[in-house]
């Protein structure tokens, strides 16, 4: 399950399996980079890898989610750049090319 790590103390994720973008095999991580690259959803990057591992969560439980059901995955993460539009193109992507 995503989680705002931003908001949670590091020592309440003891006991607990952490997945990051590291976790990610490389064939994945390449598959999601390449993807928010081609449509334009990386400006300064900040938000990236929440957003990325956001996808991912969403793309393992539902792999043809619509646009609505990603907008609503996404909304707990932040874009101060992109406007979401593109990061929402970019996981539709993912999910046909998955
Ligand atoms: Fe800058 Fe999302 S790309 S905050």
């Amino acid at each position: 399950e995503p989680r705002v790590t931003c908001t949670i103390p590091a020592e309440s994720a003891e006991g607990f399996e952490v997945l990051t973008l590291e976790g990610l095999s490389d064939e994945e991580r390449v598959l999601f980079s390449d993807s928010f690259v081609a449509s334009g959803a990386v400006q300064c990057g900040f938000c990236t890898p929440g957003m990325l591992m956001t996808a991912v969560s969403l793309l393992d439980e539902n792999p043809s989610p619509s646009e609505e059901e990603v907008r609503c995955a996404i909304s707990g993460n932040l874009c101060r750049c992109t406007g979401y539009q593109h990061i929402v193109e970019a996981v539709l992507s993912v999910a046909e090319k998955r």
